[in-house]
């Protein structure tokens, strides 16, 4: 099958190249997918899980990718739930072997089916954005209706989602990112926006929560915004600034089918809009993933025309 991978972890995505593997054997409890549209992080270069197993050693040249799309080509021993020739879309496993090849094997669990009237595309470019802003904004979060919340990079991949989800969960958005973002924000359903560039992000005061997928200054100067009681969520690494009544988490994002289901079902109904920049083929990717251009939305590799 042909694969992209990676080999050089300091070579970031110019070290990416598109080759011939094996396929994939479904172990316990796995699928088979045969990958029709697949997501790619770029900081996913950057994670220890794209080098290394979970015990520590080398498993490079390793297959980058977590989100995908496609069509289940086999079952593995044991797995229930899940059907060959099944549509279905998920979160793969960070230390295994990934989305971007033409087919993966992937523990069913972490799969939900996607129904026949959403794009493969689409699918690929819901789970770790939807999922990392529901698990930020329901579960670590704990929003409420009538609440408000600093959403950071309200323009991005993850920042849209959560900006759409607390919208809807009856929350007060205030989006924050750079100058050009601000049309985007406020189109995905931000109340208000504050340029991090030029604005005071101190003038914002006493919310009930902060999403934060930025970190580093703006992480620091974003505790001192939450009210007291109030929740800081961050999903770029452990918060510094932890005052003594806030509740400050950062987690990663877990595969979860019951969400995925409800992810997807707002999609069709037109509650959650997708955040997708751009579509290419596997056999461009790679020159997508180190184009200079920036682009607004998530970059999906369609896998299969
Ligand atoms: N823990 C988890 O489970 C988890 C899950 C998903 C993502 N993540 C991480 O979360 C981060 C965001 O992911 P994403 O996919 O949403 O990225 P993204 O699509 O690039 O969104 C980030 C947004 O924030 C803006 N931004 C970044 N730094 C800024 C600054 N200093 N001032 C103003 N705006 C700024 C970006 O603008 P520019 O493009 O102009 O920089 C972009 O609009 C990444 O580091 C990713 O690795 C973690």
């Amino acid at each position: 099958m042909k694969a992209i991978v990676v080999a050089d972890q300091t070579a970031g995505a110019a070290g990416m190249t598109l080759v011939e593997r094996r396929e994939p054997q479904a172990a316990i409890n796995d699928v088979v997918v045969q990958v029709h549209a697949s997501g790619f992080v770029p900081t996913e270069l950057a994670w220890p899980s794209t080098w290394s197993d979970r015990l520590d050693r080398d498993r490079t040249p390793s297959i980058p990718g977590h989100e995908l799309a496609g069509v289940v080509t086999a079952l593995g021993y044991g797995t229930t739930g899940l059907s060959v020739g099944q549509r279905v879309f998920g979160l793969a496993d960070w230390h295994r072997d990934g989305t971007l090849a033409e087919y993966v094997a992937i523990e069913a669990r972490n799969l939900a089916p996607l129904p026949g009237d959403v794009d493969f595309a689409v699918g690929a470019s819901l789970p770790i954005s939807g999922l990392t802003a529901w698990q930020g904004l329901f579960e670590h979060g704990r929003l409420q209706a009538g609440q408000s919340a600093v959403v950071h990079g309200a323009a991005g991949a993850v920042g849209s989602m959560v900006t759409q989800l607390a919208r809807e969960a009856g929350a007060y958005v205030i989006g924050t990112g750079r100058a050009t973002d601000r049309q985007r924000a406020l189109d995905f359903g931000a109340n208000e926006f504050v340029d991090l560039e030029t604005d005071a992000l101190e003038d914002v005061g006493g919310v009930d929560l902060v999403f934060d997928v930025i970190g580093g200054d703006i992480g620091k100067r974003s505790a001192r915004l939450v009210r007291a009681g109030g929740r800081l969520v961050s999903i770029v690494g452990p918060v510094e600034a932890r005052p003594a009544d806030v509740l400050t988490v950062d987690f990663v994002v877990e595969a979860d089918r019951p969400q995925l289901s409800e992810i997807v079902q707002r999609v069709r109904d037109g509650r959650l809009r997708t955040n997708i920049g751009n579509i290419v083929p596997l056999d461009d990717a790679v020159a997508a993933f180190n184009a200079t251009k920036r682009i607004n939305g998530k970059t999906i590799i369609r896998i299969r025309p």
